[in-house]
């Protein structure tokens, strides 16, 4: 392998490939998984500064015969981005490559380095006088090419879509080390298979993204935001529905919090005031956007708050009053995660169902949960909007939850996934696959499907160099 390291420092740059054998450098940050579940040990990780960088690093290791595992901003959920602990694999680090290529107003899209990072992109294009709506909890770390890879979801995509419908080009390193040159910006394009579609959702076992062009929208011209205590599911559904025909294309955000998950925010961070959970199961956080005027905007949602309020679906309501109030609801909503995760460890699931199913879904898995392992604790909440729930299980409260893990997190999956498919959903609406969840892909996904994923992958990646044992079995 040192045959290996040296090349690689030379294409690099030595102080661009780390390595164990520095007592100066830790790799922690690159080998270790953000819930804190696994850590691996690379051979080495190697901070490719260009396209024709990475293209030579990937030739160097497949010669070599040396896997890659391509990492962004490393706040993947599903143990996609960090390396097996063999200690025989390069993590291959786009973080360097962050710059803005191109903004092109006329054409309304943003060309990007992969490993630029989503508030930097959301920043760029706000400086330039418009919208780039891919919008996350990890936002201040997760990069563009991690997005694109893992086709990000986030909180609108109930009306601007997900990463892959954010995405206009890609340009990818193959397996081979060539260059695809696919930054087209295009809106239309049918000649042949959609390759660019192929790479985002492939999370890294296809190609490496280098480089993005991407949609940018008009800035509205007003955006507001309510906080409402709703009965039950089945009126935040109703109350969904209301917000379509009312707002239109206004409605930019619909997320759903129940009344533990939002304990759990207000446990661990008290300062966040969080309002009305006391008082009711559920909460829900809606987004406005107005292309007209604040006016416009305020009296459009109060008749929507209005209306849900005589129709007894929503029980109270505060809109905020000013950008920083909006804000702050925001923030309280993107902390459930890491009030879970100071809660203890715990069980995620990003399931999607039918949106008019979801309340007898939940019903259903709450109980046949609940009557195997008495005591699970439901951190429920997520993307009501685009039918994706984050429906989480935190370990009962009295007991080890490294035991409980150890224990049972096979037999929740089961029952929760077992469930997702009675109900016509999928395992993964926006996490992805990972490590986690490859083995459920072979009981939920089906054979011809499968088939067809392999035969991709073996085409694409014939040596499997490209995160092996990601998404499917190696
Ligand atoms: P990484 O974690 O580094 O990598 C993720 C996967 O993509 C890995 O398989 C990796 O090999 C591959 N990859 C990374 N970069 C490239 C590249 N350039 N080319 C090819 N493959 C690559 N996700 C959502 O969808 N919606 C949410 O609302 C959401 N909220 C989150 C909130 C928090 C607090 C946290 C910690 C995570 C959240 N996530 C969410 C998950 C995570 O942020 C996303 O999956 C994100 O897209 C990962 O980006 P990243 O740059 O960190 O990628
Ligand atoms: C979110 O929407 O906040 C994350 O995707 C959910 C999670 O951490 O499970
Ligand atoms: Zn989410």
């Amino acid at each position: 392998m040192t045959a290996l390291l040296d090349t690689l420092r030379q294409i690099v740059g030595a102080a661009n490939v780390l390595t164990h054998d520095d007592p100066q450098a830790d790799l922690g940050a690159w080998e270790q998984d953000w819930r804190k579940r696994t850590r691996g040990k690379a051979l080495a990780v190697v901070r490719p500064g260009s396209t024709e960088q990475v293209a030579a690093v990937v030739k160097a290791c497949a010669a070599a015969k040396v896997t890659l595992v391509p990492q962004g901003g490393n706040t993947g959920l599903v143990v996609g981005s960090i390396p097996d602990n063999t200690g025989s694999q390069v993590v291959l680090s786009l973080q360097r490559m962050s710059a803005v290529r191109k903004v092109d107003p006329g054409n309304l899209t943003i060309t990007v380095e992969a490993g630029c990072v989503l508030q930097n992109l959301q920043t760029a294009a706000d400086n330039a006088g418009f919208l780039f709506p891919l919008s996350l909890g990890a936002e201040g770390s997760c990069t563009i090419g991690g997005n694109l890879a893992t086709n990000a979801g986030g909180t609108q995509v109930v009306r601007y879509g997900n990463a892959r419908e954010l995405c206009l080009g890609l340009e990818v390193v193959t397996a081979q080390g060539e260059i695809w040159e696919g930054l087209s910006g295009l809106r239309k394009d049918n000649t042949g298979y959609d390759l660019r579609d192929l790479f985002v959702g492939s999370e890294g076992t296809l190609g490496i993204i280098t480089a993005a062009t991407m949609k940018l929208y008009p800035k509205p011209a007003a955006q507001l935001t309510a906080w409402a205590a709703v009965p039950s599911l089945e009126d935040a559904v109703t109350l969904l529905g209301l917000a379509h025909q009312q707002l239109g294309a206004g409605l930019t955000g619909f997320e759903v919090m129940a009344q533990f998950a939002l304990s759990l925010v207000d446990k661990h961070y008290p300062q966040l005031r969080t309002p009305l959970w006391k008082d009711t199961p559920w909460c829900v956080l809606l987004e406005n956007s107005d292309s007209e005027s604040e006016d416009h905007a305020r009296s459009r949602f109060e008749q929507l708050l209005e209306s849900a309020l005589e129709q007894g679906v929503v029980t109270d309501a505060v809109v905020a009053e000013n950008l920083t109030q909006a804000h702050n609801l925001w923030h309280i909503r993107e902390s459930i995660t890491l009030a879970q995760a100071e809660e203890g460890l715990n069980i995620k699931h990003d399931i999607s169902i039918p949106v008019s199913r979801i309340p007898e879904f939940v019903r259903h898995t709450d109980a046949a949960l609940s009557a195997a392992i008495p005591g699970v604790r439901f951190v429920n909440f997520g993307h009501l909007g685009d039918g994706n729930l984050h429906y989480n299980i935190q370990a009962p409260a009295e007991g080890d939850a490294k035991v409980f893990l150890r224990e049972q997190e096979e037999n929740v999956n089961t029952i929760v996934y077992d469930a997702v498919q009675a109900f016509d959903g999928s395992i993964s609406a926006e996490h992805g696959v990972g490590e986690l969840k490859r083995h459920k892909l072979l009981k939920h996904k089906s054979p011809v499907a499968l088939g067809m994923m392999r035969a991709i992958k073996g085409a694409l990646d014939p040596q499997n160099i490209l995160n092996p044992g990601r998404v499917l079995e190696v």
